[in-house]
């Protein structure tokens, strides 16, 4: 083989322009499909050497865009023939170039969606604005639930942070879809609600009080298990905190409550009691735990 002289360089049919991405995948495709009914051995082999092809085209492109690089007018015409979803697919499946955001964040809410979803919930990408914030929507029972800043804080935000750490900012929209009803039973007894990242059927739930003797869109205080709590209803949502101010940890019950707005009486944060979320400082949020509400009986479980 003559390397290097340019004149050695053959013209290639051109590519019909609508020959697109699937259809050049189907060959592909087919003989995996193929391939996969090998027995192991035989397809150890073709799998070492699809591996050592790709390295090998890993290489030459690297090269490419290494040389490419020296010459800025060339660099304009790479970063535009990057989006083709040809060229883009195969540098993507070379790992010659990193995932885009928009593919690392969907990779982040696909990571947690099985958790989401065994609770009626979910979560889908409203919009991504570069370099550093995202927002996300949560759907299902995770919309408006009590739990869902803790849900999107340690679930959705840990993932989103984990897989695109040039992240900082995660705004959520409101407005996905209406909570689901949980209507299973537990001996017999409907479940009117239970916390949407807390299982019913588990054990290890407490009683707490009754749902008549905690007061709408106030505070109940409670000793339960050894834990200080707050207990606030909204119809047959019953919400759940420790007894703590996200800001030093202060005790919050001698705080004023209006309209289902807790105001810590130390430094005068202000909590919503119906979703746990800080109205002061919007990136801390009170201590949550679960709660299932059967029958008239509220029960809570210690995590
Ligand atoms: S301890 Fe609550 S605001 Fe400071």
């Amino acid at each position: 083989m003559h390397m290097g002289d340019p004149a050695n360089i053959i013209e290639q049919p051109v590519q019909q322009p609508d020959t697109d991405l699937n259809t050049l995948l189907k060959d592909i495709t087919a003989l995996e499909a193929l391939v996969n009914d090998w027995d192991e051995q035989q397809q150890q082999t073709v799998h070492a050497l699809q591996r050592a092809s790709d390295a090998l085209h890993k290489e030459a492109i690297s090269r490419l865009i290494k040389a490419v690089k020296q010459v800025p007018e060339a660099m304009t015409a790479l970063k535009s023939i990057v989006g083709d979803e040809v060229v883009y697919a195969v540098l993507r499946h070379l790992e010659v170039i990193r995932p885009s955001l928009h593919e690392r964040v969907e990779q982040a809410l696909e990571s947690v969606r099985p958790y989401l979803e065994s609770h009626g919930g979910n979560v889908e990408l409203v919009n991504i604005s570069p370099p550093d914030t995202v927002t996300i929507r949560l759907l299902g029972a995770c919309d408006g639930c009590p739990a869902s800043g803790l849900t999107l804080s340690e679930g959705v935000e840990k993932a989103i942070h984990q897989y695109c750490p040039e992240i900082t900012t995660i705004e959520k929209a409101k407005g996905g879809m209406s909570a689901k009803p949980v209507s299973n039973t537990t001996d017999g007894v409907p479940v009117h609600f239970v916390s949407p990242f807390a299982n019913s059927a588990d054990a290890g739930w407490e009683y707490a009080a009754l749902l008549q003797d905690i007061p709408e869109k106030n505070i109940k205080v409670l000793t339960v298990a050894g834990n200080e709590i707050l207990l606030s209803r909204f119809a047959n949502k019953v919400t759940c905190y420790q007894n703590a101010c996200a800001h030093l940890g202060m005790p919050l019950d001698m705080g004023e409550v209006r309209d289902g707005i807790l105001i810590c009486p130390h430094h005068a944060f202000e909590y919503s009691l119906e979703s746990g979320e800080c109205l002061t400082a919007p990136e801390v949020q009170l201590q949550t735990h679960a709660v299932r509400v059967i029958g008239d009986k509220v029960e809570i479980k210690f995590l």
